[in-house]
């Protein structure tokens, strides 16, 4: 039997020995569980956050996150506009694979009431941690459909996509939402109305008058019916600003409709009271929660607190604002006990918009050195986003990561550290990122955590970038890029976002390069002349598209072309009776039932 006093040394030994192998297991992943919070800003640029080197926007939360965990400097969305890289962070795949991408402008989904959006056979990291026990819950933006068939049967639903709860807005903030801004739809849409009101119109009239004059042998009813048409039209385009509201900006839980349309001086309030309530309710873990910021995307709806706090507009209130929210959920985070119990990630579904701007006003966010914005597939400012991640006494605190990285790589991270597994029966373009994380890559043999990356705009391939690990390079090669106007100017100017394709779009033959690691600006196009192994890189990176390529299934069903693109009246969610698509508000949010 061991003596008292040898025992009494012994103890604190153990305990160290006991904690040491504690938080290795912690550390390898697997062996405990974390509680998963994703908070995703909208539109945000890297250049609007404190930590990624803005001196004059407030963003303490956010750069606290910086401080207390894991800083990515060169993190990257698999496309440069919601829809398509809201679909890739969700899977861990680009978004060509899953038929969330456009090859006619569109873009993005354009309505709630299409029939397109995220296929059900399409695995989301939250399926998977559902299925492994994680209690999972989206609050926010959705915009990655809703209906396929009927107004109610939410194919695309987050509830069917592996989240328990959801509430928030299935479409996304737009202009139209408060009449702030038109947006390139209205103003399409309006056109196209007043043409077609000014046909009838011209239509009914000359009927009248053949009929009055007897010229024409004509009765009244073809007459009445083109008027009452022509009367319709006119109304729908007279009322087009408060259709559009009611039809896309409102609320939902779950599966009901809680407010349409939005009162949007209460908005921000119920969103946080909902994550709050999340997390109370699931402190007993484990639980994904994924925080889908409206902020900052235009309208920019701001509370009054905020309205003129600081030094760069509207846009910049909007900024602070949101890192309130931050701060507001992280705070809710500790005073549950949580903190240590849960990995944070914030990022931003792709760069600022450099178009948005109302007058001169500038109201979308900025890239910093980066060139380009929202929009653009290849430039690095439409792509590089913050990244950070935090999980007190796992992750190092202060640690920067300049390898480069995706938001596709959060779906095996997540899945990887809830104990599930990665699909095996599709192509996972995702790298687990934890063993960059904790810093414990071996680099020797290794290859890069991601040698390739691909740069789609729309369903083209605008770009690709080669992390070349034995020189310590990242180059990148463009193939297309879009023509800025007015010539030089960084943007497109005068259009929502710049083009894919078209004869604004020049194609590079032979590409164009970058070395990021010299000129991360994207300022001085390599040459043979200039860099001895232009031809050598080009060609190697040709090769890995050659195969990307070779991988991609043919037959995915487009989920963004003009079928299922186009609003269909009978899929319009409406919590009256259509048209007339109004409901009161709840006042106070009623506690899920689940
Ligand atoms: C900080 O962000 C604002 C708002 O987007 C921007 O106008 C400003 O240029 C940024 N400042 C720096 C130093 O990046
Ligand atoms: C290309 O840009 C020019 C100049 O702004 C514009 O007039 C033209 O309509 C654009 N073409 C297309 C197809 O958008």
């Amino acid at each position: 039997m061991p003596r008292p006093d040898r025992f009494g040394r012994c103890l604190p030994a153990v305990l160290t020995l006991f904690l040491a192998v504690k938080v290795s297991t912690c550390g390898e992943g697997p062996g405990s569980r974390p509680n998963i919070l994703l908070l995703m800003a909208d539109d945000l640029g890297l250049g609007d956050v404190g930590c990624y080197g803005n001196t004059s926007i407030r963003t303490p939360n956010i750069d606290q996150l910086a401080a207390d965990g894991v800083k990515l400097t060169h993190h990257i969305a698999a496309a440069s506009v919601c829809t398509p890289s809201r679909a890739a962070f969700l899977t861990g795949r680009y978004p060509i694979r899953s038929g969330m991408i456009s090859y006619n402008g569109y873009r993005v989904l354009q309505w709630t009431g299409v029939a397109g959006g995220l296929p059900p056979s399409e695995i989301t990291f939250a399926k998977i941690l559902k299925e492994k026990g994680y209690t999972t819950g989206l609050i926010g933006k959705w915009h990655l459909g809703l209906n396929c068939k009927s107004p109610s049967d939410h194919c695309h639903h987050p509830l069917n996509h592996g989240f328990d709860h959801f509430y928030g807005m299935p479409f996304t903030m737009m202009g139209d939402c408060t009449g702030w801004e038109l947006s390139e739809r209205r103003v399409g849409l309006q056109r196209r109305l007043d043409f077609y009101f000014q046909v009838l119109a011209f239509a009914a009239l000359t009927l009248a008058a053949g009929k009055l004059s007897h010229l024409l042998p004509v009765s009244w009813v073809p007459t009445l019916s083109i008027t009452v048409l022509a009367a319709t039209v006119f109304t729908t385009s007279y009322f087009l600003g408060d259709l559009l509201v009611h039809a896309d900006c409102f609320l939902m839980r779950n599966h009901v409709i809680t407010e349409q349309p939005m009162r949007f001086e209460k908005t921000t309030s119920l969103l946080l009271k909902e994550a709050e309530s999340f997390l109370k309710r699931n402190k007993q873990g484990p639980f994904l929660l994924f925080v889908s910021f409206l902020h900052v995307h235009a309208p920019l709806i701001t509370g009054k607190e905020f309205l003129g706090q600081s030094r760069h507009g509207l846009y910049g209130d909007n900024v602070e604002e949101m890192d309130w929210m931050v701060g507001r959920i992280l705070g809710c985070l500790e005073e549950e006990g949580l903190s240590d119990s849960t990995l944070v990630y914030f990022t931003s579904d792709h760069g600022g918009s450099l178009e948005s701007q109302l007058g001169s006003h500038q109201y979308g966010g900025w890239n910093g050195i980066y060139k380009g914005g929202k929009g653009m597939g290849g430039w690095e400012g439409g792509i590089r986003v913050p990244g950070l991640f935090r999980w007190p006494g796992v992750l190092p605190a202060g640690r920067v990561i300049r390898e480069p990285t995706s938001l596709m790589d959060i779906f095996p991270t997540v899945v990887e550290l809830a104990g599930g597994q990665v699909p095996r029966d599709r192509a996972i373009d995702g790298q687990d990122l934890w063993p960059l994380l904790l810093g414990s890559t071996p680099h020797k043999h290794l290859l890069p955590h991601h040698e390739v990356l691909f740069h789609y705009c729309e369903h083209l391939l605008h770009a690709a970038r080669w992390h070349q690990r034995d020189r310590g390079r990242v180059w990148k090669v463009h193939y297309m890029t879009p023509i800025f106007q007015p010539e030089g100017a960084g943007a497109c100017y005068g259009r929502q976002v710049c083009p894919c394709s078209g004869e604004n779009v020049t194609t590079h033959d032979p590409p164009l390069l970058f070395d990021l690691t010299r000129d991360p600006g994207e300022r001085q196009a390599l040459t043979p002349d200039t860099e001895p192994e232009f031809h050598a890189v080009v060609s190697r990176v040709q090769r890995e598209v050659d195969r990307h390529r070779q991988g991609l299934l043919r037959s995915v069903f487009q989920q963004l072309g003009t079928y299922l693109n186009t609003w269909r009246p009978w899929l319009q969610p409406c919590c009256g009776t259509f048209p007339l698509c109004w409901c009161c508000p709840e006042d106070e949010p009623r506690e899920d039932p689940q």
